[in-house]
């Protein structure tokens, strides 16, 4: 038998098995699937979940890690679908799953503003939702159960803090790259930087602009910014991925990134703190998008009829570059 084909046989083997196992331990009754595990029957959570899109590293980390954990070995049928970054697109999937009479409805809000009629409709089905990463502004809280995620703003601070320690008293013209207009995290950094800036008149955001959080627009945004500013010493990228499009656009102007025009970013996604490791990048403030076991316990507790933490914060920390050396190795996403 070739490699190929055993590699083939032990796959189909250990698919069977773990069919069998599967069946051994789901059982249906009364039409609802339920697991065992040493034989007390859980019904199987059905969870609708409307994913922002797929705009950056971080948000592929975040989708892989839900899917990854929302399975139905952990008591889960999850339902699953990517919004395209469109607003529309996430109403329309929280309405088919309010339809599909979903347990529990947890998204990724693409912006803060707008969501109320949909929770309505929601909390009249009595469908619980629960926020993930993103925050809604709507000001009935009780539209929600539990928000868990970062805390954008004090991002946005501790990246403003280091361009304090960095720049010192010297003149410097700051460009800032805003993640998705009217986002949470884009408005959370933006107000979390300029807060720390404040006080230091030498340090001046001379253009700001959306790059909606993807590689593509970061390029696109950056090559405007150098084409108007000609002395530009520090980009403030909402997240990595605008970032390393804005090296591709310093590079390609014949600067040095990190050097010539210094970089600091939200994320510390994998890319990102390759690119600080290379020293194109001189600091990263993390954002961390493994939300998957701290949203399937949040839900077994409203499936318990027990109450969530209305907020839940994301640990989080920062990275030099001789901190990214020491944690790339090992870095998860
Ligand atoms: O909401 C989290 C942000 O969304 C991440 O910082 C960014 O990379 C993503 O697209």
């Amino acid at each position: 038998m070739s490699n190929h084909t055993k590699k083939r046989v032990s796959i189909v083997g250990a698919l069977a098995a773990t069919a069998l196992l599967a069946l051994a331990a789901c059982s249906t009754s009364g039409g609802t699937a339920t697991t065992s595990t040493s034989g007390a029957a859980a019904k199987i959570i059905k969870v609708g979940f409307s994913q922002v899109g797929s705009e950056s590293g971080w948000r592929a980390a975040n989708t892989k890690d839900i899917q990854a954990t929302l399975t139905t070995a952990n008591g889960f049928d999850l339902k699953f679908s990517d919004a395209q970054q469109k607003q529309e697109n996430q109403i329309a999937a929280i309405r088919s799953y309010i339809a599909q009479g979903v347990d529990v409805i947890a998204f990724s809000p693409v912006v803060e503003s707008g969501w109320d009629a949909v929770l309505q409709e929601a909390k009249a089905a009595k469908i619980p939702v629960v926020l993930t990463d993103r925050a809604v502004d709507s000001k009935d809280t009780s539209l929600y159960e539990s928000f868990l995620g970062s805390d954008f703003v004090l991002e946005g601070q501790k990246a403003g803090e280091w361009a304090v320690k960095q720049f010192g008293d010297k003149p410097t013209n700051i460009v800032e790259l805003q993640g998705t207009t009217g986002s949470a995290p884009a408005n959370d950094r933006m107000a979390g930087f300029k807060k720390a800036i404040e006080g230091h008149p030498n340090l001046k955001i001379i253009a700001s602009q959306t790059g909606n959080f993807t590689r593509a627009e970061g390029k696109t945004v950056m090559e405007g910014f150098l084409a108007a500013n000609p002395k530009i010493d520090l980009v403030w990228a909402h997240n990595d991925d605008m970032g390393l499009g804005a090296i591709e656009a310093i590079e390609a102007a014949g600067k040095v990134p990190g050097k010539d025009i210094q970089m600091v970013t939200a994320d510390a996604t994998h890319d990102g703190m390759q690119a600080l490791v290379d020293g194109k990048i001189n600091f990263i403030v993390e954002c961390n998008p493994l939300l998957g076991q701290q949203l399937a316990d949040v839900i077994k507790q409203i499936m318990a009829g027990q109450a969530p933490e209305k907020r839940i914060l994301t640990k989080e920390t920062t990275f030099t570059q001789d901190q990214a050396k020491a944690a790339l190795p090992t870095r998860q996403y």
